[in-house]
């Protein structure tokens, strides 16, 4: 099948979060299981001049946005067997980007752009998709062109359309202004693009994509349950639930992968976990820990609210005078950012912590912790718990979304650790659980040598996606 997979992320280009590790998998699996998907994202100027070197200008034509109209490059490349093209117009990606790819001013134009663009270029390459695949708010227009201005068209006719939310919490909401103007949707549609008194994008992604996907099923079910969970738009999503469905993601586990991977320091298998001690001791040494044997809590990733971190500050001073060690990478909130800062500052040789991106440093702490934080009050997927996993790394989570789907706690098919009423206690409990077994080594290594063998490849989503893109196409 044909299937376009339309991104404002992806790798190898760009990334800022989880999107772009699915918008670089998930393709790749799919042409690997006989299929030609190909990803299209914006050529931001922030993409390594060596990836871009590339690429090359395949066509070029103008695009409407609101009254304008607009010159859009598009440049192709192929990278393992995916086809990628990247759509450039200067004005709206040669930026410096201070706050990451999407603080801009203009956002809401950009992305109109992008996602005008993406359909006119359909007529101007000599390829068509089956399927288009968009995600989140940024790409939330695709459908609702296609169904508004594109269908007539022969060539669009059957093109079917699937919409992925990543995270509800970013709807792409906007004020009327700009619907005619910016978004060039007349105002006699002010019904379908507006929700709770503003332009809704995502709620017209809903409106008028074929399907919806999320990337797990608790997810799934907790946006039509949850007001608090969906920001609100589960009064909406409960009349879309026949088109709704989740499917939890997977990892690149030839990238992610404990035996070959080139960033930590020392290479381990479920077979031998003996370097996986090395990998600690050098962690420990790399962000000036004390050697020792106390369990190590690694956590890697945005520090918001919505991951958990109130419930880690409250108890944080307990949790060190239980015994763990911290090591911390990320960041986000500058409330967090500072107790970060102040802890490593208050603990020096037992909490490190990193407020940074930093790919290797996330690697060497995926490889080298005992286990992996993550009490994420809404979490759609997660893809630190699966990496965390892969590495032999014991995950203690808060049992909500993909976490809910992806780590259990028991004797009988447990990986991890697990707390469902969500306050700190439960998760101070659960550290304290986990703590308990890794004083017992045999079953400790147990459990680590069993997480190791788990499978979160991209194979089994694949299927699924592969599965809806059929039954849509017919
Ligand atoms: C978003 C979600 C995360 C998910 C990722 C990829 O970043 O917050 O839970 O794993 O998208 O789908």
């Amino acid at each position: 099948m044909n299937i376009l997979y339309v991104a404002s992320e992806a790798r190898p280009f760009i990334a800022s979060g989880g999107l772009a590790d699915v918008a670089g998998a998930l393709p790749k699996q799919l042409c690997k299981d006989g299929h030609d998907a190909r990803v299209v994202l914006p050529l931001y100027s922030l993409i390594d001049p060596k990836l871009r070197e590339g690429l090359r200008e395949i066509c070029n034509f103008y695009v409407s946005v609101g009254w304008r109209s607009v010159y859009c490059g598009v440049l192709e490349g192929k990278i393992d067997g995916v086809t990628y093209y990247l759509l450039d117009n200067e004005d709206y990606f040669k930026r410096s980007f201070p706050d990451g790819i999407y603080g801009e001013y203009d956002k809401c134009e950009q992305f109109a752009f992008f996602s005008r663009a993406v359909l006119e270029m359909i007529s101007h390459i000599d390829w068509q998709p089956q399927v288009i695949n968009c995600n989140d708010w940024q790409t939330a227009l695709v459908p609702v062109y296609l169904q508004l201005f594109y269908k007539g068209q022969p060539l669009f006719e059957n093109i079917k359309s699937v919409f992925t939310i990543h995270n509800i919490a970013y709807q792409g909401q906007f004020g009327f202004e700009v619907l005619d103007n910016i978004v060039g949707i007349p105002v006699y549609y002010t019904g379908l693009m507006t929700f709770d008194g503003c332009v809704n994008l995502m709620k017209a992604a809903f409106e008028t994509a074929d399907k919806i996907t999320t990337v797990s099923l608790s997810y799934a079910r907790e946006i039509v349950d949850s007001d608090v969970l969906s920001y609100g738009l589960n009064r909406l999503l409960a009349t879309k639930q026949y088109k709704l469905t989740g499917f939890v993601n997977g990892i690149d586990v030839e990238e992610l992968n404990p035996e070959t991977d080139k960033l930590i320091a020392k290479n381990y298998s479920k077979d031998d976990i003996s370097g996986k001690r090395e990998c600690k001791k050098a962690l420990l040494s790399e962000t000036g820990l004390t050697d020792g044997d106390e369990p190590l809590i690694g956590m890697v990733g945005r520090f918001s609210i919505d991951k958990g971190h109130k419930l880690i500050k409250e108890v944080f001073d307990q949790m060190v005078a239980d015994g763990c060690k911290f090591a911390i990478l990320g960041t986000g909130e500058k409330e967090y950012e500072n107790f970060y800062r102040d802890m490593a500052a208050r603990y020096p040789g037992k909490v490190f912590a990193g407020i940074r991106f930093d790919n290797g440093l996330a690697r060497r702490i995926y490889a080298g912790a005992d286990m992996f934080l993550m009490p994420s009050l809404s979490e759609p997927c997660g893809l630190a718990q699966l990496i965390s996993l892969r590495y032999g790394t014991i995950p203690i989570v808060h049992e909500v979304g993909g976490l809910k789907d992806t780590i259990k706690e028991g004797l009988e098919g447990g990986n991890g650790f697990v707390f469902n009423i969500t306050t700190s206690e439960e998760l101070q409990k659960a550290v304290r659980r986990a703590h308990e077994l890794y004083g017992d080594r045999e079953n400790w290594e147990k459990l680590m040598k069993y997480d190791m063998t788990i499978d979160n490849s991209w194979g089994k989503s694949a299927e699924l996606y592969e599965g809806l893109y059929k039954e849509l196409a017919g």
